[in-house]
């Protein structure tokens, strides 16, 4: 985006830097269809078919647009088994991105995690970190080991508008660590917590806590999938990194930690997934696992042209024209949703939107899965998806009892490069729609319940027959619009 200004002030909105050359053909069912197509689906987004949708804002992982350099760069890729030139490539991609030597790679950032738990995880061990991500807790869990979290209070309140919700509270991760000595298999920091609204962690805090892990002899791990979104607001709110460049900034962060992992479904706008550091004690503890796992170490299941995507596309993170696209339409986003009254997780973050379901609906119970059900009124208001972040994406406890979220959100995820502004308008204009009618919405009960990830391929229904209701009045304030 720039900041090219606008003649009228009033008028102003983000501008793209970038042109779309390669367009995809999308649909809208009408809203008869929707019903049927949702209750199909198991009122679960997952089983939705994208041929059935408008605004696929499921998330923002691996559907990225890639850029003509990385188009470019994929026909070069070297396929040899060993030795490849374009894991060579990679790998100085990251030693110049990243400014670290050496990398182990694997086909996306939950095969990272495999890895990880797998080197590191023992029955008993915790695993503390500002913020669990569903596939790392399960990964870690898996192995008997615990997650803790650590985020600061001001992380967990949907009203709090402080720039940096993803903070590490710094006096309990000293009690923490003081508590838990020899049991700690490594921290995790997750950069732009995405189960709590993508919300961004400061650079100093990042930095502190790194340094308190060194003090302890605790190996420090940084999951850097949504660094570009987290890189961005470390420049743009950061007093301190304001004149810093993005290399620089990058640089400093991943040499405080010891190990750098990231889903490259986000971050470098390709597919992949990769573990990176200079420290080659730690890299050799998890080497085995790849071969075991992913593949040969110069491509750990990934595609090769990925991989010279992702070369590429690691660049393209540093360039604030591109990097600053997804937070500002998500900005611009959240801000017409706040002025309408939209509960809306504030300030605006990386990857999406995020609506807090709980209240829209301060009356539903807890056990019928608000943030379930406002994914299901969205895709029946406008062919919208997104993904519930709530309750349903929890795992119940050993015992079978649920586990609450603590934040209901409905993540409305913005892919990057990928939407247009009018795009982003019609979403705001439809959720204000649910949010005005959001008394005819009821809940969710689980008809069939996978014991892990419940939330990919669960089926729910409606507890009642609301759903009819808000087709009926759909049709009532639309007519014959679709
Ligand atoms: N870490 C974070 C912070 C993530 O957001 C994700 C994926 C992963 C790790 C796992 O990476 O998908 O390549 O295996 N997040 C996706 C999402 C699934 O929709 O938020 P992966």
């Amino acid at each position: 985006m720039s900041t090219v200004k606008f003649y009228r002030p009033e008028h102003q909105v983000p501008l793209e830097m970038h042109k779309v050359r390669i367009v995809q053909k999308l649909y809208l069912r009408d809203v008869d269809e929707r019903l049927r197509l949702i209750n199909e689906a198991g009122n679960n987004t997952f089983l939705l078919q994208n041929k059935d949708i408008y605004m696929d804002m499921l998330t923002d992982s691996g559907v990225n647009a890639m850029s003509d350099n990385q188009q470019a760069a994929m026909f070069q890729a070297d396929d040899s088994y060993a030795g490849s030139e374009t894991c060579n490539r990679l790998r100085r991609a990251i030693q110049d991105v990243l400014g670290l030597n050496d990398f182990l790679p694997a086909h996306q950032g939950r095969a990272c995690e495999n890895i990880l738990a797998e080197a590191f995880c023992k029955k008993g061990d915790v695993v503390p970190m500002n913020f669990h991500f569903t596939t790392t807790k399960a990964h870690i869990t898996r192995l008997g080991a615990k997650v803790v979290e650590l985020v600061a209070a001001k992380g967990l309140q949907a009203d709090s508008i402080d720039p940096f919700k993803g903070d590490f509270d710094i006096p309990r991760l000293k009690q923490f660590i003081a508590e838990n000595k020899g049991r700690i298999s490594f921290l995790r920091i997750e950069t732009g917590t995405n189960l709590i609204g993508g919300q961004p962690i400061s650079m100093a805090n990042m930095l502190e806590v790194a340094k308190i892990c060194r003090e302890n002899g605790i190996i420090s791990v940084m999951d850097a999938s949504l660094l570009q979104d987290n890189l961005y607001f470390i420049k743009t709110r950061e007093e301190a990194y304001k004149n810093k460049d993005t290399k620089e900034i990058m640089h400093e962060l991943c040499a405080a930690m010891d190990i750098t992992y990231f889903s490259a479904r986000k971050l470098g706008f390709a597919r992949g997934g990769c573990i990176c550091s200079n420290n080659q004690d730690l890299l050799l503890r998890m080497k085995e696992f790849v071969p075991l796992y992913e593949g040969f170490l110069t491509y750990g299941g990934m595609e090769v042209r990925s991989m010279e995507a992702i070369a590429v596309g690691l660049y393209e993170t540093l360039d604030m024209e591109y990097i600053s696209q997804g937070p500002l339409f998500i900005e611009h986003l959240v801000r017409e949703l706040d002025e309408y009254g939209v509960p809306v997780v504030k300030p605006a973050g990386g990857l999406g939107a995020h609506l807090n379901a709980s209240a829209f609906f301060p009356d539903m119970p807890h056990s019928q899965y608000p943030a379930g059900a406002l994914a299901v009124a969205m895709y029946i208001a406008g062919g919208i998806r997104g993904m519930e972040r709530g309750t349903i994406s929890e795992q119940r406890e050993p015992d079978g009892t649920e586990r609450y979220a603590e934040l209901e959100l409905l993540r409305l995820a913005v892919p990057r490069r990928v939407f247009t502004l009018s795009q982003i308008e019609y979403v705001a204009d439809r959720v204000k729609w649910v949010w005005d009618n959001r008394q005819l919405i009821k809940g969710l009960r689980f008809v069939e319940e996978p014991k892990v990830l419940r939330f990919f391929f669960g089926r729910l229904a409606p507890v009642d027959d609301w759903q009819e209701k808000l087709v009926a009045k759909f049709k009532a304030d639309f007519g014959d619009s679709l």
